[in-house]
């Protein structure tokens, strides 16, 4: 289903009709030939999502692929696996998503901030602002968490953008898979003779004390360095252009701490990137609602269809930046797969939007001149252009 055109923020109108009329029903998929149930409500989305019976491996029989030949999916991409597999990787990480960690990555991150919007305001515009800032501020972020050098961003941006398109081939995906997990198992090699103070070097002590194989090891790093910086990248990008449509609701980010946190979870619930869903295949009968979904039939859990649910979140369709239960959304998912890099993701967003409308009081779009991802699961503009 595809969004109206002239409102590009908004999930395809469908969505709602689809709550009210058929919450749970059957979609096409593979041009007919996979036919997963589609799940609207957010009540339901957390129940799927919350219910162990409903399995990530994305190799399982009636698992609904984006595209039909998908590739199998690494041990360290652990999204795509259940506990106990699941849970190894990602005890390994938890420390390292500490709300104090990333704590200590606030400043940093706005002298990073600052520095692009510096090298952006040097020019007289317009200037794409996806190419001048939301893609570089998350990537150079997630370079320093890993101890990747940014200096591959052009490698590892374009393999990432491979993995999440639904329009390129399984065969595609599989090379950039490999692309990535070469690339980061050369870094870990090095990092486990010389390691430093980063992420990739931490993993390398996992392979030397015999915890990780060197590949699984590649493989997290590759997977973090993907989910950290295409993600957020979107988020800020549709963040800005969702406020520039507002701009009486500005004033809410610099309200205070609270009021702030508060309005990027609005933003994250009204926007949601997640744009084509979570996937899940079920292992046993389940019934959700009046639906009883057969062991080995899949299910796409649309989030943005259930952040947009009136039964969960009043005038849903409504951004309001102080709307009191924003963060009771689910664009960073639910139950043990929920997001693990959301202290990253907040912590970065808090950080740049109130910047961007503190040092650009006057950013305007050109009209009508964005484009927007419609292909890729993560939803945002490709092109933004911006005066100021
Ligand atoms: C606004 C930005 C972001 C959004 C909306 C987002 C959204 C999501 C969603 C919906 C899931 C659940 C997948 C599932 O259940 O199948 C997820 C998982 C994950 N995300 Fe994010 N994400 C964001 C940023 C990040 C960042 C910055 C990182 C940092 C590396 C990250 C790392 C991960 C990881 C590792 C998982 C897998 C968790 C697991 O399976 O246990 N994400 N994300």
């Amino acid at each position: 289903m595809t969004r109206e055109e002239s409102a590009p923020l908004d999930p395809p109108t469908a969505y709602a009709r689809l709550r009210e009329e058929a919450p749970i029903s059957r979609v096409s998929l593979w041009g007919g030939r996979a036919t997963p149930w589609l799940v609207t409500r957010w009540e339901d989305a957390r129940t799927v999502l919350a219910n162990p019976a409903f399995s990530s491996e994305t190799s399982r029989p009636g698992y609904p692929n984006a595209v039909e030949d998908a590739p199998e999916m690494p041990p360290g991409y652990f999204f795509a696996h259940d506990d106990p597999a699941h849970d190894s990787f990602r005890r390994i990480l938890t420390r390292e998503f500490m709300v104090k960690r990333i704590e200590a990555l606030r400043e940093p991150t706005t002298k990073i901030f600052e520095q692009l919007l510096d090298k952006m305001t040097d020019s007289d515009g317009p200037v794409d602002f996806v190419e001048a800032i939301a893609l570089p501020l998350p990537s150079l972020v997630i370079c320093e968490l890993l101890g990747v050098p940014y200096e591959k961003h052009d490698f590892f941006q374009s393999h990432s953008k491979v993995l999440i398109d639904s329009a390129v081939t399984g065969e595609q995906k599989a090379a950039a898979h490999q692309a990535l997990g070469d690339y980061l198992e050369q870094l870990v090699e090095e990092k486990r003779r010389v390691p430093q103070d980063d992420l990739v070097s931490r993993l390398g002590e996992s392979v030397n004390a015999g915890t990780l194989s060197v590949r699984d090891a590649a493989d997290v790093g590759a997977f973090l360095l993907f989910a950290g910086h295409e993600t957020t990248a979107n988020m800020i990008g549709l963040g800005v252009l969702a406020l520039l449509e507002h701009p009486d609701q500005i004033h809410r980010l610099f309200a205070g701490k609270a009021e702030l946190a508060n309005a990027v979870e609005e933003l994250l619930r009204y926007l949601t990137i997640a744009h084509t869903g979570l996937n899940r295949v079920a292992l046993d009968d389940v019934t959700v609602g009046d639906v009883t979904i057969r062991a080995g039939e899949g299910v796409i859990i649309l989030l943005n269809s259930a952040n947009r649910d009136t039964d969960a979140f009043s005038d849903a369709d409504v951004l309001d930046l102080a709307r009191s239960n924003a963060r009771q959304h689910v664009a960073f998912g639910y139950g043990i797969h929920q997001c693990l890099g959301q202290p990253l993701a907040r912590m970065e967003l808090q950080t740049v939007l109130p910047q961007v409308f503190t040092r650009l009081p006057n950013l305007r779009v050109e009209p009508g001149a964005v484009r927007f991802k419609q292909t890729s699961a993560a939803y945002g503009p490709s092109f933004m252009p911006v005066t100021w």
